[in-house]
């Protein structure tokens, strides 16, 4: 049994969640071991099922006002969450039962076009309405407070006057597609259970 065993939040596409999966698939120091999405029709689930890793789903009263996420977490001895386009807040309890050991990916260069509401494509257009010149990702500790934990990693891309919000969105998801998976084996690696 791999001495990381890595839980993937996810509410929707989950091409991020996948990377991460495939990548350890062929490492040895953690594993990808169970899912968790609030979207009984996200398609991460299907993308988990290919994959062979177990997807639970948990209603977003399951996770802030009952046991049952922390429980299913226990049962499969997660030491570390990784929260890849996960769209709930994550309730304090669990951010206590996991000191320093749950991260998030957001795409853009925090602080700028971060905090509750701002995900997916609305970043974007955020981005493009703003005039930046550039954009990116950030993968930062989660805590109480939505995108403000410790930064862990940043990498930015350039944002062309030309480039439409989509355009900015598909750059952006290279971005996480290449660096995501590497990041957490490296922040994984750092924080190992019992150091916090
Ligand atoms: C990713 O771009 C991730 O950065 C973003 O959701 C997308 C999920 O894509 N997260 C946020 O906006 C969090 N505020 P995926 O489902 O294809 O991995």
């Amino acid at each position: 049994m791999e001495e990381f065993r890595i839980c993937v939040f996810a509410s929707g596409s989950g091409t991020n969640a996948e990377k991460i999966i495939q990548y350890f698939q062929n490492r040895k120091t953690a594993a990808v071991v169970l899912v968790i999405t609030n979207k009984p029709d996200a398609q991460v689930i299907e993308r988990a099922r290919l994959l062979h890793v177990p997807c639970e789903v948990f209603s977003k009263n399951d996770l802030a006002d009952t046991q049952k996420v922390d429980d299913v977490l226990h049962l499969h001895k997660i030491t570390h969450i990784v929260l890849a386009g996960f769209l709930l807040q994550v309730p304090t309890r669990l951010i206590r039962l996991f000191p320093g050991r749950i991260i998030n990916i957001h795409p853009s260069l925090l602080p700028k076009f971060g905090g509750k509401g701002m995900y997916g494509i609305k970043v974007h257009e955020a981005v493009k309405a703003a005039g930046e010149t550039e954009t990116g990702i950030t993968i930062h500790e989660v805590n109480e407070h939505y995108d403000e934990g410790k930064i862990i990693f940043q990498a930015n891309c350039p944002v062309l006057p030309t480039d439409a919000p989509d355009q900015i969105a598909n750059n952006v998801q290279q971005l996480e597609h290449t660096h995501f998976a590497r990041e957490v084996e490296k922040w994984v690696m750092r924080h190992p259970v019992g150091t916090d």
